[in-house]
């Protein structure tokens, strides 16, 4: 038997109308919200790290200036997400220490080195790709503040790509051969990981159901992970590129790419914080935090003392 709430609840999302902060939710609503927007969150922040990694090292001024942008993206991304996790009572600083102590989730892929400069190619066309297709349709997501980050952050995800693609595109196209084997590394390197971002297949999936039925998520990991494979294989083949996967063709019947079996092992050795650059990532974060406590005292110092002066 529903409660009058539940009912109301309920009928709003049937009806796609939005959950906003103030309304009434289910206890399992707000917790599943928290979990996934502070993941969400961490991924964008954790994320600036592999291409911060390359920021010295860009070819030109020109790139240089592309990758900072892209990265202060993230931050920006990073910080409307965690904005959003507050309007459902969750702390900041709570959900960050988890993160400092190892305890929370963020996307897998981050934990992968970026070994090339064609990496921030691929970075920028595969994974900023995978997180586009799976963020499209969490603009349509239920819970109102969510799905408004969404559509913002999906506007600037696109450039993201693009200028990841367009890194790819001129070293094949005027590389050298080296230059072009480079590519073909990082794109084995990074085709694996970057289908994982979407998640256990669906039958593993333990949250899929409910979170459907919510319309938290709106369509399953393995569905985004075949739009994605499907978007991707011609942009793939028109780079003059391969995949590192034997069993990837078209099946004219499914009207779909078949792909081959995903290293699931692999996922949960990263999930379980033995990925190749876990405890790197984290010891950054913790570092930039500590490194950064006098900036933000000197803030703090510095607001009050033009406070008291406003009063004086
Ligand atoms: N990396 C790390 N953890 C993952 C990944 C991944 N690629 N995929 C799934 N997981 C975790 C889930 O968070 C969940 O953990 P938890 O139950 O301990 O919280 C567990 O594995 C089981 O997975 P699911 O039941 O499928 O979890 P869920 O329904 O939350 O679906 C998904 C996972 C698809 C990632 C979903 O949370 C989502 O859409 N999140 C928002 C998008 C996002 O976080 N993108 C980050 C990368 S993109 C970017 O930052 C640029």
């Amino acid at each position: 038997e529903m409660s009058p709430e539940e009912r109301n609840f309920q009928e709003k999302i049937d009806a796609e109308v939005k959950i906003e902060p103030k309304n009434w939710m289910p206890e399992a609503y707000r917790k599943t919200l928290i979990r996934q927007i502070s993941q969400h969150a961490h991924s964008e922040v954790v994320g600036m790290l592999p291409e911060g990694n390359w920021v010295t090292r860009a070819p030109t001024l020109k790139r240089k200036l592309q990758l900072m942008a892209k990265i202060q993206d993230e931050a920006g991304h990073g910080l409307y997400l965690y904005s959003a996790m507050e309007t459902l009572g969750a702390s900041r600083d709570e959900e960050i220490q988890k993160l400092h102590e190892g305890k929370a989730k963020y996307s897998s892929i981050f934990n992968y080195p970026t070994l090339n400069w064609a990496d921030m190619g691929t970075v920028g066309w595969l994974v900023d790709g995978a997180a586009i297709v799976n963020q499209v349709v969490l603009q349509r997501t239920s819970y109102g503040p969510y799905s408004r980050a969404m559509i913002r952050i999906c506007k600037e995800e696109s450039f993201h790509q693009r200028q990841g693609y367009q890194i790819l595109l001129d070293l094949m196209r005027e590389g050298t051969e080296e230059q072009k084997q480079m590519v073909q590394d990082s794109i084995n390197r990074l085709w694996w990981p970057s289908l994982m971002m979407f998640g256990p297949s669906d039958d593993q999936s333990p949250n899929s159901q409910q979170s459907m039925a919510w319309k938290i998520k709106r369509k399953s990991n393995d569905e985004l992970r075949q739009m994605f494979i499907d978007q991707t294989v011609p942009q793939l083949e028109f780079l003059g590129c391969t995949a590192p996967d034997p069993d990837l063709k078209w099946n004219e019947e499914r009207g779909h790419y078949d792909f081959g079996e995903i290293d699931w092992q692999e996922f949960y050795d990263v999930l379980k914080g033995n990925g190749p650059c876990n405890r790197e990532r984290i010891e950054t974060r913790k570092k930039a935090i500590d490194e950064g406590t006098w900036v933000r005292q000197a803030a703090k110092a510095y607001a009050e003392k033009q406070q008291q002066k406003q009063q004086a």
